[in-house]
Parts: C-alpha cells; sequence; structure tokens
C-alpha cells in the first residue's frame, strides 16, 4: 500500500474537495500519513485567489527540489487549473497537475501516474460534472460539508475562479438531500451547503427547485439540527432564502454576503451586477427578519481606480450595516482577469493603509455589536477545548465562537459533551468572541 500526503490552501470548497481526493484515495488503495517525509506521492490542494496564496505552493515545493528523490509530487487546485503544463516549468519535480473539474478522472490518472508517466494533466473545464465520491473522509465529525453547485458563471473583474473552477453546474436535489439524509445517519448534526455562489443554485432535474427551497428542504431532514451555507452573491439573494431562515428554525440565522466595495462606481467596475442600493435592500430585509440574522461580508481595498472618495463609501457602508464580522483583502492583481490591465492600479502603501483602516473599524463596530450579547443565553455547539484557557469552545448559531465554563452539575462526561448542543449563558464580550457559562 502506498502512502499519500495532502496539503489543503483555500476556501472551504477546496478543503472539502481535499476530502473528497482523500476518500477517492482510500478508495483506490492508498493510505494517508500525516508529513510529506512519510509519503510516496505528495498531494498540494492549491489556491490562486491572491497572488500571496498562489506563491505557496511554490514554495513548498521549491523545499523538496532536492529532498524529494523517490517522491511523486501531484498539483491540484486553482493554480493547477490556472498554471497548468507552466507547473512542469515552474517545478520541474511535479508530475501531475489537475484542477477541480477533472478529479473524476482522477483514478485513470493515477494509474498513469503509476505506470511511471509524467506531465499528466487534467485540465479541461468542458464538463457538466459535479464531484461526487462514493467515499469522503470529513475532517469535523460533527459539521459536514456538502458540495451544491460547482464553478461559477459570473465575471467579476478581478476574479480567477471562472478560469480556475468551470462554469456553473449543480446538483440534483435528490442527490444532495439523499446525501443529507445519510450524514444524518453517520451521526452528523450540521451541514453546511457549499458552492461559490450557492444561491445560484438550480435543480437541474425535473423539480427544478431553487436555492431557498433546497435550503428549506435540507433543514428538514431528520436529525439535522443546524444548516448553514456559503458563499451568497448578491445579485442572486431573494427574499425567499430569509423566508426560509424565518419559518425553519434548523437553518442557522447567519448569512454572508460579499459586498466587496461601498461605491457603486467602483462595484461597476468590478461587474459585480448590483449597486450599493441593491445591496443595502438586501441588508434591510435581514434586518427585518423576525430572528437576529447574523451579517458577514468580503471587502476588497485598493481596486483599480478606487479614489479616497469611493473608499470613504465603502467606511460608511460598513458603519451603515455593522457587519458581526468581515474579511478584509487588498485587490491582488490576477492572470486573465479584466482588471489586470486597468488602469489606477493602486500602490501596495496605499492598499496597506486602506486595509487597516477598514479593520480597526470593523473592530470598533465588532466590539459593539457582541457586547448587545451580554447576558444573553445562546445556544452553542461544542466543538473543541482550549487547554490554555481551560474553556469549551462553542459555536453559536450566527456562527460566533462563545468559550466557556462548564458548571459542575451538568452532569456530562468530558469526552461526551464535544458535538453536543448547550446553552451558554454570555458573561464577556469581545471583538471576535464571547464569554460564558453553561448553564445547563
Ligand atoms: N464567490 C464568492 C467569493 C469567492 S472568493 C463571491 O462572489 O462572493 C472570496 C473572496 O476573495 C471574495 O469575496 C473577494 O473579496 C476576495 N477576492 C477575490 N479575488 C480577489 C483579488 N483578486 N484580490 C483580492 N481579493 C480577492
Ligand atoms: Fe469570483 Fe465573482 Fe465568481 Fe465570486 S462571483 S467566484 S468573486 S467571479
Ligand atoms: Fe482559492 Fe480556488 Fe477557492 S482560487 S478561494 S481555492 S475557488
Amino acid at each position: 500500500m502506498k502512502n499519500f500526503y495532502i496539503e489543503t490552501f483555500g476556501c472551504q470548497m477546496n478543503a472539502h474537495d481535499s476530502e473528497k481526493v482523500i476518500g477517492t484515495l482510500i478508495g483506490e488503495g492508498y493510505n494517508q500519513v500525516k508529513t510529506p517525509e512519510e509519503a510516496e506521492l505528495v498531494f498540494y490542494n492549491t489556491c490562486s485567489i491572491r497572488d500571496k496564496a498562489e506563491q505557496k505552493v511554490f514554495h513548498r515545493l521549491d523545499q523538496f527540489k532536492r529532498e524529494g528523490k523517490g517522491k511523486k509530487f501531484i498539483v491540484l487546485g486553482c493554480v493547477a487549473q490556472q498554471e497548468g503544463e507552466r507547473v512542469f516549468e515552474k517545478a520541474p519535480h511535479v508530475s501531475m497537475v489537475c484542477g477541480s473539474a477533472s478529479y473524476n478522472q482522477l483514478p485513470q490518472m493515477l494509474v498513469q501516474l503509476e505506470a511511471g508517466n509524467k506531465r499528466i494533466t487534467g485540465l479541461s473545464l468542458d464538463t457538466e460534472d459535479t464531484f461526487e465520491t462514493p467515499l469522503t473522509r470529513r475532517e469535523n465529525p460533527h459539521r459536514a460539508y456538502l458540495t451544491i453547485i460547482e464553478g461559477c458563471d459570473k465575471s467579476c473583474a478581478y476574479c480567477v475562479v471562472p478560469f480556475t473552477r468551470g462554469p456553473e453546474r449543480s446538483r440534483t436535489s435528490a442527490s444532495v438531500l439523499a446525501e443529507s439524509l445519510e450524514l444524518s445517519r453517520a451521526g452528523y448534526t450540521e451541514i453546511q451547503l457549499l458552492g461559490q455562489n450557492v444561491n445560484s443554485y438550480r435543480d437541474p432535474s425535473p423539480s427544478g427547485w431553487d436555492f431557498a427551497t433546497l435550503l428549506d428542504r435540507v433543514g428538514c431532514v431528520p436529525g439535522i439540527r443546524r444548516v448553514r451555507f456559503t458563499t451568497s452573491h448578491p445579485r442572486d439573494f431573494v427574499k425567499p432564502i430569509i423566508d426560509a431562515i424565518d419559518e425553519n428554525p434548523n437553518l442557522c440565522n447567519h448569512v454572508h454576503l460579499p459586498v466587496q466595495s461601498g461605491s457603486t462606481r467602483i462595484l461597476n467596475a468590478m461587474q459585480r451586477l448590483y449597486t450599493r442600493d441593491e445591496y443595502m435592500r438586501r441588508i434591510e430585509w435581514m434586518k427585518n427578519a423576525r430572528r437576529p440574522i447574523a451579517i458577514t461580508s468580503d471587502i476588497i481595498v485598493g481596486f483599480p481606480g478606487e479614489t479616497e472618495a469611493d473608499f470613504e463609501e465603502t467606511l460608511g457602508l460598513l458603519r451603515e450595516v455593522a457587519f458581526d464580522a468581515i474579511f478584509g483583502f487588498k485587490y491582488s492583481r490576477r492572470p486573465n482577469t479584466p482588471a489586470l490591465a486597468l488602469a489606477g492600479q493602486i500602490p501596495e502603501e496605499e492598499k496597506t493603509r486602506r486595509l487597516t483602516i477598514v479593520q480597526e473599524l470593523q473592530r470598533e463596530i465588532q466590539t459593539r455589536r457582541n457586547a448587545a450579547y451580554l447576558d444573553t443565553v445562546e445556544e452553542c455547539l461544542v466543538e473543541g477545548f482550549n487547554i490554555a484557557t481551560g474553556q469549551w469552545i462553542g459555536r453559536t448559531s450566527q456562527h460566533k465562537t462563545l468559550n466557556f465554563l462548564r458548571v459542575a452539575s451538568d452532569n456530562i462526561a468530558d469526552d461526551d459533551i464535544l458535538g453536543r448542543y448547550v446553552d451558554v449563558r454570555v458573561t464577556r464580550a469581545g471583538a471576535n468572541s464571547l464569554v460564558g457559562e453553561c448553564v445547563n
């Protein structure tokens, strides 16, 4: 039996692809090991969303330029798709590159690899297939990722994903529900539906469900207590999604809705297909919902042509929405993308300055928002234990981290509490997490 090692970079889609790749490899008779040193096959599942992410895999590969004798190196994921055969030029010790749209071909490609072939490629994007595997090695024992839609049909001016993941393709609702039921039977209580744009989901079978319907039905699968979803695109974000959350308590009251910029002019240049006002209307739906919905977002600073006034509009939007959390990024020039050639590129120091301002403002907002949770009781899924602080790590439906101390009378053995749902009273609030005491 041959040993393989895999390291994964990038988003949750990549993390879950790796879980399916690992399942496939184990199904083919390979054995997973924890370090590259022990492995005969070394896989890197890569990300190219920003330049820094892309460089990581080449740093890793560099380390093995000399010591890698006897090992085979395989590059999967978005860098594989984007760079294709150029990977072999940059790192001649790589034997195989394969993008996510070709993972169904992995078993045949492994045969070629074992036969000693070099420069094996899986780079076609011309596919209607989704990657579904008989065996998936999920890492988290409580929360299961489940892909409902692959690829992306949008064409945001800064983004590589349409080039690295191919066209949008949805799984049938029947296959999503069957996997959800299987997950519930295997003991999972939380499902996270995945897609570059989950809400662009459209059931390819005759029932033709939209995303809101699918979301609600997954939330009705017996044994499933929490359903999350990521990422939603504002353009396709419709009111029925909020209605579903309002009506089905198993759907988590958290929406990640990346806005990228608060300036309609920049949104237009980014080809995001919505205006600031249209985005704010969606925020209003959520703020008017019956359940308190946590809202998180992504922000890009320093897109080409972003003026000080545009940037101020982003800050204004942050104040107005008061997100529960954001991921802020400096615009990074990416190959193939329309924004690469745009005039008005912003100097690196200026991007850094803007990002720091965004992060400082957001920290104030989060501190204020989280303080509102003091003294409330939140249901938490227990996800872990922090030895350093002696606290259990809980996750609320709103996706907040709530660290807590147990009470002696809760009558649950330590080994048994992981994966359970407990009620926790919030006693302290910081910018990034809450602290509390278990009350049951
Ligand atoms: N499909 C999702 C996002 C996928 S990428 C969506 O449309 O919302 C995750 C985030 O990375 C994006 O929301 C964006 O904020 C950031 N990102 C993508 N390309 C980038 C680039 N070239 N430079 C900086 N950040 C980028
Ligand atoms: Fe990239 Fe835009 Fe597609 Fe999101 S919607 S993956 S940002 S092209
Ligand atoms: Fe990165 Fe590809 Fe995901 S570029 S963010 S791994 S879709």
